[in-house]
């Protein structure tokens, strides 16, 4: 086996070409605004509804603002790579196909096997982020759901999350039936989830107490003795005692709201269904990053000011604040908002899912048996269904808080390999147009991996196992099938020409 097999790298011209066979093509049909709303979208949901409450009462106290501004810069920094790969190699697979042309085969495998984890799981745990505030809801309207029903969380034995996986079930069908369509759908939901995320600063503001926000950042407190592998890497890593708050709890918290911004990447996902790429993706990915950092704080800032951080609820803490200020009016519409905000962003969670899926299967990585487009509604219908169905089952039988930190992990990891991907790509090809430009390369991608890197080692040592399995898992695969069965393999190309002609 040649080494340099394994970096074997797709012409990003004809990645590009790649995307024009009618068979394989997908609409061009959403604009700037489109891509900023998919963006806050997907990015405002669980992050900001469900885990500000844990993270500021077991891990910053107010100082969790703090926490979204660190983990805000990092998407940034990483947001700025993305987007000169976005509006370079325009075609669907996000940092998948971006690491393709770049990096070589081998890494765009390990990046695309990543982002699967991703995406997957976080539209996993949105799903069971939704269940729970349809629950809450229909318990204040006096129906409840049997624990058998209720999902996996605090259950003995067998528990199964029914709300959460016909959510996913029907955004599979949503999307199945096309893309506009959900687009539209995003629209009006985005505009209610932002509504009641601005209802929370405005009308919360009214209700702050200074004395809430001290002490602002909280003295350390030592972990439970043996929590090992359940400690962040960097204390095991330097010997640190592990403990909560303090100057250390706050890059603790930010490597789990980190969860808050996932999703803005997935608008790189979407470049090859924009009619502008060039112009359209770095400011669709820029605005959409701006605007959710912005309310991230104020929410934060507002929710530790409602209520002392130690009295936070942990379900739902935006609303339990406002019933904590005797205000249950403002708590049920909120949770309604919610939960309907939370819908979004498991189904554009799902949509880069299969996006990136649907690339892989396209450059034969994954069976070429999932490339096709449905003829009547040009979606990548048979990635989308096959994920559909595995996530609702995922969804259903799992544990919320496990799925969230592999989550972060994964992404994070891909903010390395794309950061790494854009000085690779302006040395080997530097005669590319580039819509948007990096600024100061190679430094900035340079911060952006160590500030990514920074973040990953804030996460339990017992996630870097997991992500460590998931990730040999694909090695193997890669190994066993899909190096053979790469169109860039030796032999492959009559084969792919052939396949082309006869799909
Ligand atoms: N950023 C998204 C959320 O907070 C994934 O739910």
């Amino acid at each position: 086996m040649s080494s340099s097999s394994l970096f074997r790298t797709k012409k990003v011209e004809h990645s590009i070409e790649g995307t024009e066979h009618p068979e394989h093509r997908l609409k061009k049909s959403l604009s700037a605004l489109d891509l900023t709303v998919f963006g806050v979208g997907v990015v405002i949901g669980t992050g900001i509804f469900v885990l500000t409450g844990a993270v500021a009462k077991e891990t910053a106290g107010p100082a969790t603002a703090i926490a979204f501004v660190i983990a805000g810069v990092v998407c940034a920094l990483a947001a700025l790579c993305y987007a000169e790969f976005a509006s370079t190699v325009p075609v669907a697979g996000s940092a998948y196909t971006f690491s393709y042309t770049s990096l070589g085969e081998l890494p765009a495998w390990i990046i695309g096997w990543d982002l699967v984890l991703e995406f997957a799981l976080g539209t996993a745990v949105v799903a069971v982020g939704w269940s729970g505030y349809i629950r809450s809801l229909l318990e204040n309207a006096g129906w409840t759901m049997p624990a058998v029903l209720s999902g996996r969380d605090g259950v003995e034995g067998f528990g199964f999350d029914l709300f959460a996986a016909l959510l996913v079930l029907v955004l599979t069908a949503v999307l199945v039936v096309g893309m506009k369509l959900s687009a539209r759908i995003t629209s009006v939901v985005v505009a209610i989830k932002v509504g009641v995320v601005l209802l929370v600063i405005v009308a919360g503001a009214f209700f702050v107490k200074a004395e809430n926000y001290r002490p602002f950042i909280p003295a350390p407190v030592p972990q439970e003795a043996g929590g090992g592998l359940h400690a962040p890497l960097i204390q095991l890593i330097f010997g640190f005692a592990p403990a909560n708050f303090g100057v250390l709890g706050i890059f603790t918290a930010a490597s789990v709201v980190f969860f808050a911004f996932i999703g803005f990447d997935v608008v790189a996902t979407a470049a090859e269904e924009t009619r502008n790429p060039q112009r359209d993706m770095p400011r669709g990915i820029l605005g959409s990053l701006a605007i959710c950092t912005t309310l991230y704080v104020l929410v934060s800032i507002v929710v530790t000011g409602m209520q002392h951080y130690t009295k936070l609820s942990v379900d739902a803490p935006l609303a339990d604040a406002f019933k904590a200020t005797g205000h249950p009016f403002f708590a049920g519409v909120i949770s309604f908002g919610a939960a309907i905000g939370l819908t979004t962003v498991c189904m554009i969670l799902l949509l880069g899912q299969t996006r990136v899926f649907f690339a892989m299967s396209r450059d034969g990585l994954l069976p070429r048996f999932f490339s096709h487009v449905h003829p009547r509604f040009k979606t990548p219908y048979r990635p989308t269904i096959l994920l559909g169905v595995t996530i609702a089952v995922i969804a259903g039988f799992t544990r919320l808080s496990v799925l969230a930190e592999l989550v972060n992990i994964g992404t994070l990891f891909a903010f390395v390999v794309v950061a790494i991907s854009v000085v690779v790509l302006r040395r080997n090809r530097p005669d590319l147009p580039r819509a948007f430009r990096t600024p100061l390369v190679p430094l900035l991608p340079i911060v952006s991996v160590l500030a990514s890197v920074w973040l990953m080692l804030n996460l339990p040592a017992e996630t870097w196992v997991r992500f460590g399995v998931w990730m040999a898992l694909g090695v193997v695969v890669y190994f066993a099938y899909s190096r053979r069965k790469s169109l860039l393999a030796p032999g492959r190309e009559s084969e792919a020409r052939a396949a082309a002609q006869s799909d």
